[in-house]
């Protein structure tokens, strides 16, 4: 949700901490803050962009090389600068920023209010400051990790935290529960963040820390313990992120770049993974355990946003290919809904960043029960990818954007590759028609390639529609799903009510929306269902709405009979949602700039939901 950064070394820690703010800047964007260390506490911060800050503390010109920083993803208290990020206690002792939700902050404020502390701002951070500088001031011998370790004892919630002390000049204590933290070791010195991006400029040596872990870092070396005080062995990961991929290059915005880069991201998906010849897939991270989603009785699929639209295509494929029943689930309400679960289950998570709270728990709660938990992930090192039995890395690369674009199209080639492997183990597939659909699979990149070249005509589509409040995304089969997806894609990037609904249910109620000032907007490739979606495109024309059809290339009919139509080259029905998602994506960002919109940080909105 929020993004944390820390240093402490040589250098002077107020550029790094700002840089680091700015890779971290799409997991919350309503304020941003620093506290520096030298001599005393300095805290600077402010509601707004980190570059707001970064002119704010120049021209205090402070300086210090231990520092910690946040980019706030606003829970509680709305954005300002006395809910920014840091909070230093009442007596200035401690300063401490915080990714998480504090569940009982306001009981905790209550004691602490008993104990003469008074709070500046509405955040449950402030109470946790507080809590340690209580603890702290109980003896001479307390130190600062263990006023830390004893106030989090009280916590009940997530955290991704990292503590300066005013009276411990050459230390940062951080801790996570529930929220991501990476420590970097450098030569001589150690940076934190919420995740690898700020740190990979400057080592590729980093530990990951477990939920309950405290690590107590010094210029001369960092320790690492859990909130119980017992010590934890340390597991130095090797960092392979290429600092480019962090960089926009030519592109205005993070999310057309990663639009334009799916052809090549689902190349990179197929690595190692498709037989050059494109007879073959492996999928060597599920070796061990495809025998039991060969004897699944069920497949569960579960995840969040697009990760949830992804489900829903693997549960057309799997049932279609494998022939073993799926059921696709919210994490949000698969959590809390008592689901029976058994250990002949089979539960796959889908999460871009693996770290969303809800699918963490999903996950949880599914191991607990003795089910089989296979992740499909997109961050390597994620809380996700490391708790999983097994899991497929998507190669999509760093996906900045908030609206999550090139990971979708990557989770669902990799599910693809899943369900059509599966179904030949179980000869449920004949052979012919699996090598046919690798083939159709493999033709997807140079396909995807075309259908950006009609880039423009769908800005002009765009010009047409951006002024609409409202919008109807509809498809059948497979393409139910996408056009969720696009509805979401939407919603999310132009604040424009967009609703997804699959085209059959249309006359149960959403046809009552149309009318000459909604799009709908339909997908509409040949098909089994090809011809009931014609009937129901007739069905809006018949009370004037506008139809934007995404169509199979030459089809002639609904380029009559439909207002606007965008063509996708010709492909088998089970990968037309890689191609048929593409021209969403782009009319949703068309759209979302001619309404002025900041296309990759969308109000309200951050890249990875760390809280309920
Ligand atoms: C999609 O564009 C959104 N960013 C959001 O719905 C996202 O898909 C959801 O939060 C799940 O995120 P995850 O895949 O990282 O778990």
């Amino acid at each position: 949700m929020c993004g944390i950064v820390g240093y402490i070394g040589g250098k002077e820690a107020f550029p790094i901490l700002i840089n680091g703010l700015k890779r971290l800047e799409y997991r919350g964007y309503d304020s941003a803050g620093v506290a520096l260390l030298n001599g005393s506490l300095g805290n600077f911060k402010r509601k707004g962009k980190v570059a707001e800050l970064e002119d704010f503390v120049n021209s205090e010109n402070c300086s210090g090389t231990v520092g910690i920083g946040h980019t706030r993803w606003a829970t509680h208290g709305e954005p300002s600068d006395k809910n920014a990020h840091p909070h230093n206690s009442m007596g200035d002792l401690f300063s401490v920023v915080h990714n998480g939700i504090i569940e009982n902050y306001a009981r905790l404020k209550d004691d602490l209010v008993k104990h003469g502390y008074s709070f500046k701002s509405e955040t449950d951070t402030e109470v946790l400051a507080n809590l340690i500088e209580y603890f702290y001031l109980q003896s001479e011998e307390m130190t600062s990790e263990a006023a830390v370790q004893l106030a989090l004892s009280k916590v009940v919630g997530a955290y991704g935290i990292a503590v300066l002390c005013s009276r411990e000049k050459e230390k940062i204590v951080v801790a996570r529960k529930g929220s991501p933290l990476v420590v970097g070791l450098g030569d001589g010195e150690y940076f934190i963040a919420s995740d690898a991006s700020p740190i990979a400029e400057y080592t590729s040596q980093v530990v990951y820390l477990n939920d309950e872990d405290i690590a107590i870092i010094q210029r001369d070396g960092f320790t690492l313990k859990n909130v119980q005080n017992n010590p934890v062995s340390l597991k130095i990961s090797n960092l392979d992120l290429e600092i480019g991929a962090l960089d926009k290059g030519e592109f205005e915005y993070f999310m057309l770049k990663e639009i334009y880069e799916q052809p090549l991201t689902i190349e990179e998906t197929f690595r190692g993974r498709l037989r050059e010849d494109y007879s073959e897939i492996v999928l060597g991270g599920l070796l061990n355990v495809f025998p039991k989603l060969e004897e699944a009785e069920r497949i569960i699929i579960i995840g969040c946003g697009t990760s949830w639209h992804a489900a829903l295509i693997a549960e057309y494929l799997f049932e279609e290919y494998a022939r073993v029943p799926v059921e696709v689930e919210y994490a949000s309400e698969f959590r809390y809904r008592k689901p029976i679960i058994n250990s002949r289950d089979v539960v796959i998570l889908i999460s871009q960043s693996g770290e969303t709270a809800d699918t963490m728990a999903a996950l949880h709660l599914a191991k607990s029960k003795g089910a089989t938990v296979l992740g499909i992930c997109n961050v390597v090192g994620s809380s996700l990818a490391r708790e999983t039995d097994a899991g497929v890395y998507t190669h999509a690369g760093v996906e900045i954007g908030v609206a999550s674009t090139k990971a979708f199209t990557a989770q669902v080639t990799v599910l693809t590759m899943i369900a059509l492997k599966l179904a030949k183990r179980k000869g449920s597939i004949d052979i012919q028609e699996y090598k046919k659909l690798v083939n159709e699979l493999s033709e997807i990149p140079e396909k995807g390639r075309i259908i950006l070249e009609s880039d423009q005509k769908i800005q002009k589509i765009a010009e047409k529609y951006h002024e609409a409040v409202n919008a109807l995304y509809l498809g059948r089969g497979y393409l139910f799903p996408v056009a969720l997806e696009g509805a979401l894609k939407l919603k999310e990037i132009s604040y424009v009510h967009a609703e997804g609904y699959a085209a059959g249910e249309m006359k149960h109620g959403p046809i009552a929306l149309v009318d000459d000032n909604l799009p709908v907007v339909v997908v509409a490739p040949e098909d089994a269902y090809y011809e009931k979606v014609v009937s129901n495109i007739q069905e809006v024309k018949a009370r004037k709405g506008n139809v934007i059809a995404i169509v199979t290339e030459g089809d002639s009919g609904l380029k009559e009979l439909a207002n606007d139509v965008i063509e996708i080259p010709k492909s088998h029905p089970a990968v037309a949602p890689l191609l048929a998602v593409i021209p969403l994506q782009l009319l949703a960002y068309h759209i979302a700039l001619l309404k002025g919109c900041n296309v990759d940080q969308p109000r309200n909105l951050a890249k990875s939901v760390t809280v309920e």
